[in-house]
């Protein structure tokens, strides 16, 4: 997968490509990042960004001439159109159902503003998508679209070691994962439940079937909505 990312600050994303998962997902050549400090764009004597906004008011907007140069540039050797994501907090609320999609494009490029607003041609001409990480406002797109990045990234396969472990993630399940332990088995007099020293797996994978449901029902309950329950899931809701 090939990673655009358009900023004004491309030294942000140096600490987070150069450590840990993503890193290595690098090194194995599955994703290949690129930050494009979109400033180098710019044709005005000063190198611009921003300008005010027509009509009046408070805050600046992004101009559309360095974006669209910036993406001239980048999409001018390609057949294929890229998926391009806007980072904005009017965006649709990303989800670990939108990373598994888009962990099934080629190539994607991340628009990363740090003013008030974008023009809206950008918006109208460039963009395929917009999304928010939260209903917050951040000081701009830059850790919103490593956030989505990493959440997508680690989906591709061959960058987790262990292919099943974003299979059960929880959200791709629809549940939040069941309590987990590791040695000691007694700790500080706290123990760790009987049923998983048992080495009865049937009776392990109820119980975490089990714990799985207590946890998303009493943590998260807008994720059970829409679910249908399984008699035994329902039993153990109602114990
Ligand atoms: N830019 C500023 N706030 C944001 C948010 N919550 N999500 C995505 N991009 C943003």
């Amino acid at each position: 997968m090939k990673v655009d990312i358009l900023s004004l600050f491309p030294e942000m994303f140096s600490g987070v490509f150069q450590q840990s998962i993503l890193k290595k997902a690098s090194d194995k050549g599955l994703v290949d990042f690129e930050v494009t400090d979109f400033r180098k764009y710019t044709t005005n004597k000063h190198h611009k960004v921003d300008d005010y906004p027509y009509g009046g008011g408070a805050g600046m907007v992004l101009m559309p001439q360095p974006i669209f140069d910036a993406m001239d540039h980048l999409t001018q050797d390609l057949t294929q159109k890229p998926r391009v994501i806007l980072m904005t907090p009017q965006g649709t609320t990303f989800k670990q159902k939108h990373a598994e999609e888009l962990a099934h494009e080629d190539h994607l490029v991340f628009i990363c503003g740090h003013y008030e607003g974008y023009d809206e041609r950008i918006r109208e001409a460039l963009v395929t998508d917009e999304f928010s990480i939260g209903d917050f406002v951040l000081t701009g797109g830059e850790l919103a679209s490593m956030v989505m990045i990493d959440s997508i990234v680690r989906l591709l396969p061959g960058v987790l070691g262990n292919d099943d472990s974003a299979v059960t993630d929880s959200f791709s399940t629809g549940l939040l994962e069941h309590p987990q332990y590791t040695r000691p088995s007694d700790f500080r007099g706290m123990k760790v439940p009987e049923v998983l020293l048992s080495g009865n797996h049937a009776l392990i994978d109820t119980w975490r079937r089990k714990e799985s449901i207590y946890r998303t029902f009493h943590r998260r309950p807008d994720l059970l909505e829409g679910r249908t329950f399984t008699k035994e899931e329902l039993a153990w809701l109602e114990e």
